[in-house]
């Protein structure tokens, strides 16, 4: 995905240096050619010889000896790399970056950018949060610097709060959707994925085995063409991609609500319901364990069932709707595949349908999919989750195209 990128790994003085070498590794394996810069303090956590080994380039330390692209390589880098991505990136070097101080290579290059750049914070959490680091923050970013977390947790000096790096394979995952068209850009899009868990008593309950990672990946591609994506997840372990804003939900009921609440609390442009959501729930949530008979009667065959709100139809049939696409998984395929989704686009109000045998696709890493309006029809795959999202978002942003945008 990033065949033929050139990417400028500066790599400055804190603990968690450690982890960019697994950056520059993961980066690699995508197709980037990566050049790594180490400050002095870098180099005394972790060693250029690791990122020369990893990356198959010289890792460069300074300004002052002699360079293989040249005598000044602060200039070649910058004039050569489509991105610079700083990680781990201390207040030291952001409070530089900010105020375009350039007292080594690291912040030379970082003063004579021409490409976009990322930092990837990592620090102590009172450090991240003083008013002099948020002000340089603010200052980088309003200069088009994009930052991937920092995240909370435990610290290594033992602190805990928001100074954690962000984990190289989100980082890199970033990364491979960062140079993806911006196809959705500045547009708005809802998401549910996964399945919903409707309960009969504590222990018990009802559910499918919709993993939320066709959902996942659209949020995914979605975030990468520019959009600023919310994703509504019924109970799955996955974690959502980076900046993508998540809600989780267990119930169809409490899917329905955090979907309506999404839309009455501003304009969207796209919603995707991708979410297996179950039709019926139990009528009444049993405060006890229910016992296999009472007094020689099977209690779970008393189940009285009630229907679930359509999220889909309810989002389709608002006043002003968003473009609205729905799923159909069907134990189905050819003809009989199309019909099915064609006849739940008309019935739910959808603007298509994306259609696909759940027989193949549940819990694969890959899906083969038709999209169905209600009279038109496009195949695509077999191919990965991940690809079949990002066609799915381009036959979306086509239907976006002829819309006016929504205030
Ligand atoms: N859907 C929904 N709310 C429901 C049921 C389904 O929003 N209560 C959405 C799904 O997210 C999906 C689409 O509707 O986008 C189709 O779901 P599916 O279960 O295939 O539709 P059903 O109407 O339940 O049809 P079937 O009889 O095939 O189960």
């Amino acid at each position: 995905m990033l065949q033929g990128k050139r990417i400028t790994l500066i790599v400055t003085g804190g603990i968690a240096a450690f982890k960019s070498c697994e950056a520059a590794r993961l980066l690699m394996k995508s197709g980037a050619e990566v050049t790594a810069v180490l400050t002095e303090h870098a180099a005394e956590f972790v060693t250029p010889l690791t990122f020369e080994a990893l990356t198959g380039r010289p890792a460069l330390t300074t300004e002052w000896r002699k360079h293989p692209g040249g005598p000044m390589p602060h200039i070649d880098l910058a004039r050569t790399s489509d991105l610079i991505l700083v990680m781990p990136a201390t207040a030291n070097i952001i409070a530089k970056a900010a105020h375009g101080i350039a007292d080594n290579l690291a912040s030379t290059l970082l003063a004579a950018r021409r490409s976009p750049v990322i930092f990837v914070p990592a620090m102590n959490e009172a450090m991240w949060k003083a008013p002099a680091a948020a002000r340089n923050v603010e200052a980088l970013r309003l200069d088009g610097a994009v930052f991937l977390g920092p995240v909370p947790g435990l610290q290594a000096c033992g602190d805990k709060g928001p100074g954690r790096m962000m984990e190289p394979r989100e980082v890199a995952e970033f990364i491979e959707g960062f140079f993806a068209p911006k196809v959705l850009a500045g547009r708005r899009v809802l998401i549910t994925a996964g399945p919903t868990y409707e309960a009969i008593d504590p222990v018990r309950g009802i559910t499918n085995r919709s993993s939320g990672r066709q959902g996942f990946a659209l949020a995914r591609a979605a975030r990468d063409a520019g959009a600023e994506v919310t994703l509504v997840a019924g109970p799955v372990s996955l974690s959502a991609p980076v900046n993508v804003r998540r809600i989780d939900v267990v119930s169809a009921r409490e899917m329905d609500a955090a979907v309506q609440e999404e839309l009455d609390g501003g304009p969207c442009d796209l919603f995707i319901g991708v979410a297996a959501v179950a039709d019926w729930r139990p009528g009444a949530v049993a405060e006890r364990k229910l016992k296999k008979t009472v007094m020689g009667v099977p209690a779970l065959a008393d189940l009285i069932w009630v229907e679930n709100p359509d999220v889909l139809t309810r989002v389709g049939t608002r006043p002003n709707p968003p473009v609205t696409i729905g799923f159909a998984a069907e134990t189905a395929e050819g003809a009989m595949l199309t019909a099915f989704a064609r006849e739940k686009c008309v019935r739910k109000h959808a603007s298509f349908i994306v259609a696909n045998d759940a027989r193949r696709a549940l819990n694969a890493d890959t899906n083969e999919i038709r999209i169905v309006g209600p009279d038109s029809e496009r195949v695509f795959g077999p191919a990965t989750k991940l690809e079949c999202a990002r066609f799915i978002l381009e036959c979306a942003a086509e239907l976006l195209a002829k819309r006016p945008r929504q205030a």
